[in-house]
């Protein structure tokens, strides 16, 4: 049997892992928030009319920032429609998804939703339609305690107390011809930096991502980065990164070889930002958000071919497999082994959209995709200390890559419980895979590790949940065993796994 070890000590410390590497991202498109979160006149909505049953799906995830209202919607988005009295909001036509929106809800109702669901909210500006002015007054509105135009209006609105929103994105994708708006990373850059400055004047307090890249293959990347860099660098807190992995080949060792890509692009993206750090001569080192991750390939340039201006239409609905939590799985573990760079990340989405929770339309019960499963362990146990472990695990070839590792792992210590979270995938999509890993460092000589309690999420690469049949469910596994220090656990093949390992140190 295939087998791979683990070499690791808690000496050996890569980062610790900040809560908002765990967030998430709700956008105004298809039933994300219309027959998604907010269903007033539903059996389980609240006053507000958000749905309790999904919001109490969302706080199991323990999301602890959404990220709000888009994606390519808030480049064509006006807040202002979403304000004040329900009955005179406008409809508008998005043109992003090629709906329409009715701005039932808006950021007022938004902020209470994040607020139910025990989660901050993070803001998009709109960059692409709209410019430093309408940024601006968009942060009067939200976090100046009144007294002026705008934070009167929302107290008027009532909200009386300031939302306090902390961490704002300057625009969303700009590097992408289908953005509205898009720009070329000159114009970006100084549109970024300029709403920057004039943002924290008004609130120095706030946190602000400049948006990096859509993904690794825009033809201008990184010199996208260095570019929007030299115009923001010391103006802004995080340079986004945005990643959906897909099947495009068909090739299920390529598939599932891609969070591979992830890892790269993250060195890429580092390298930029610190090109322009040692070009400046700066003592500040750029740190990542990366704001939109998930698998998506089956829906994708959907809204091209539905009938256009439908209200809530059905988009994005993608079914997640098994294969799909397994990528899913090496994509959130590359961005914990990460976890000294990129210091936000947002699974796109949240709900019905690319999304870990779904609801039927028109009602029904909530239920699970298989990809919520991973999301929740990480978020679960994944806040601790990243090691920076060495992994030795045979490898396989595929279409387009090589030396592709059976086991992609990250091994997160937390140091107050002496508690080893190992998260663990098993690429084979055939063979079990044998994990070893000496605990010895751990404390307790011979003896470290007293128990080992084994998570596993598998079964057939096709395998998908649905409503009320939620197949794909972790089982807690036998035979993981804490020996003289030594684990030694079978991974299932095409397995998302975490061994929880009590140590004797
Ligand atoms: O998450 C779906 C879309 O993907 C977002 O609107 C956009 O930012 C990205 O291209």
């Amino acid at each position: 049997m295939r087998e791979a070890i683990i070499h690791l000590d808690p000496a050996y410390r890569l980062a610790d892992v900040p809560k908002e590497l765990f967030g998430s991202f709700i956008e105004h498109l298809g039933r994300a928030v219309y027959d998604g979160i907010y269903c007033p006149g539903h059996p389980w909505a609240d006053g507000q009319g958000f749905r309790r049953d999904v919001l109490d799906a969302i706080r199991q995830l323990q999301v602890p920032l959404i990220r709000y209202p888009g994606g390519n919607f808030a480049s064509g988005y006006r807040w202002e429609n979403g304000v004040g009295p329900k009955e005179k909001r406008p409809v508008r036509p998005d043109g992003a998804w090629r709906s329409r929106e009715s701005n039932q809800v808006g950021l007022n109702e938004f902020a209470g939703f994040c607020q139910s669901a025990d989660a901050e909210l993070m803001m998009t500006v709109n960059l692409g339609t709209r410019g430093v002015q309408e940024a601006c007054d968009l942060l009067e509105y939200c976090n100046l305690p009144g007294g002026t135009y705008f934070s009167d209006m929302r107290i008027s609105h009532g909200a009386e107390k300031p939302h306090g929103i902390k961490y704002w994105c300057l625009g969303n994708e700009m590097d992408g011809p289908w953005q509205t708006g898009h720009k070329t990373a000159e114009e970006y850059g100084r549109l970024a930096a300029e709403t920057a400055r004039a943002m924290r004047k008004l609130d120095p307090s706030v946190r602000l991502t400049a948006a990096g890249s859509s993904n690794p293959y825009m033809p201008t990347f990184p010199q996208w980065e260095a570019t929007v860099l030299e115009h923001t660098y010391e103006d802004i807190d995080f340079l986004s990164l945005h990643q959906y992995l897909g099947n495009s080949t068909g090739d299920m060792g390529d598939f599932l070889a891609q969070s591979l890509t992830t890892d790269r692009f993250i060195n890429d993206a580092v390298a930029a930002c610190d090109f322009v750090q040692a070009k400046k001569r700066s003592k500040k080192r750029m740190m990542l958000s990366f704001d939109e991750w998930n698998v998506w390939y089956k829906t994708m340039d959907q809204e091209q071919h539905i009938q256009p201006w439908q209200f809530a239409p059905p988009l994005l609905e993608e079914r997640y497999t098994m294969a799909d939590a397994a990528v899913f799985g090496t994509m959130l573990i590359t961005l914990l082994n990460h976890a000294d760079r990129v210091k936000m990340a947002c699974l796109a989405q949240l709900v019905n959209v690319i999304a870990p929770i779904m609801t039927e339309p028109g009602g029904g019960p909530v239920w699970r995709q298989s990809i919520f499963w991973p999301f929740l362990h990480g978020s679960l146990y994944g806040r601790g200390t990243v090691l920076r472990a060495v992994a030795d695990s045979p490898k396989y070839d595929s279409a387009s890559f090589t030396d592709v590792p059976y086991l992609e792992s990250a091994c997160v210590w937390h140091e107050d419980t002496k508690e080893l979270d190992i998260f663990a995938v098993n690429r084979s999509a055939d063979e079990p895979l044998v994990l070893d890993c000496d605990l010895a460092a751990f404390g307790g000589g011979k003896a470290a590790g007293k128990a080992a309690e084994h998570l596993a999420l598998y079964g057939p690469a096709e395998a998908v949940n649905g409503p009320g049949r939620e197949v794909l469910k972790p089982r807690v596994m036998s035979g993981a065993e804490v020996k003289d220090g030594q684990l030694e656990a079978q991974l299932p093949p095409l397995s998302w796994n975490v061994l929880r390992i009590q140590t004797g140190g």
